[in-house]
């Protein structure tokens, strides 16, 4: 497993710099049949990357046609309500690029998480079924977000999901939410080719840094706990949620060193 931090210096790099990693990420190779397995994360940090992947230059550099979209985690609520991961998803990325309706596979909301959950899990079994040979799906892009408790997906601080090795897909209670929500698993995430976190903001400094320099405690720090184990994990920061980390932590990325993704 290779780890990289990467820093970027205004909100505006940081959807850049994640945009460029998706892209550079998927080599698309047109006509070869080969689908690529892109896991959405959900809360409002991606809306912005998303936007940017539906528009030029990136949206004729992506091969929308092979892709087969899931999704993290969702809130127990209805497609068309306002806390929907989907409908963030749909209306700032889905509705806007060619993806094939049988290749979006949305966690289903509306259900009773605990229903819900053992649903997308078929979902998923059937979904990878064809090349999955280590019987646990093997995304090829999984894109996660960081709340300013350390959690990330769903799997949400001092909750029983950490420890879940056997399902692939659970329906957590949130106390702080007071809700259930509906997550893929730790296995999951740890079995993922490439991992991409996206974190913005001043609010998440402190987590930021428990998470990527503290001591490994991921009943506290949930984010700690996705390390693929035969894959890439890429954290994108922007300036002020890295502000408490070391300089020797991270790398600066900057538009000019694009490479470096
Ligand atoms: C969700 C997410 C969650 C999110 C963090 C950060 O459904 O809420 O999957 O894990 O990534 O809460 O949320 P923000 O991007 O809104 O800060």
């Amino acid at each position: 497993m290779s780890r990289r931090i990467l820093v970027c210096q205004t909100q505006e790099d940081l959807f850049e710099a994640a945009a460029q990693f998706v892209v550079q990420s998927l080599t698309f190779q047109p006509d070869s049949g080969k689908t690529y397995s892109v896991a959405l994360s959900g809360g409002s940090t991606p809306q912005r990357l998303f936007v940017r992947l539906a528009a030029a230059p990136y949206r004729s550099k992506v091969d929308w046609s092979s892709l087969c979209i899931f999704w993290g985690d969702e809130r127990e609520v209805p497609p068309e309500h306002s806390e929907s991961n989907f409908r963030m998803a749909k209306e700032n990325l889905l509705d806007r690029v060619p993806i094939p309706p049988n290749q979006i596979f949305r966690m289903e909301g509306e259900r009773p998480a605990q229903e819900a959950a053992v649903r997308y899990e078929k979902v998923l079994h059937h979904a990878f079924s064809q090349n999955n040979k280590e019987g646990v799906p093997r995304f090829d892009l999984i894109l996660l977000g960081m709340g300013s408790d350390g959690h990330t997906a769903s799997l949400f601080p001092e909750t029983a999901v950490l420890e879940e090795r056997e399902q692939w897909v659970a329906a957590p209670w949130v106390e702080k939410f007071h809700t259930h929500r509906i997550t893929l698993t730790p296995p999951l995430f740890n079995a993922a080719k490439q991992v991409l976190f996206v974190v913005s903001g001043s609010d998440k400094d402190q987590a930021a840094e428990a998470v990527l320099e503290g001591p490994f405690q991921p009943n506290r720090y949930p984010a700690q706990i996705v390390n693929p184990v035969q894959g890439d994990l890429v954290w994108l920061l922007d300036r002020e949620a890295a502000s408490r980390l070391k300089k020797s932590s991270f790398t600066e990325w900057t538009r000019d060193n694009e490479k470096m993704l």
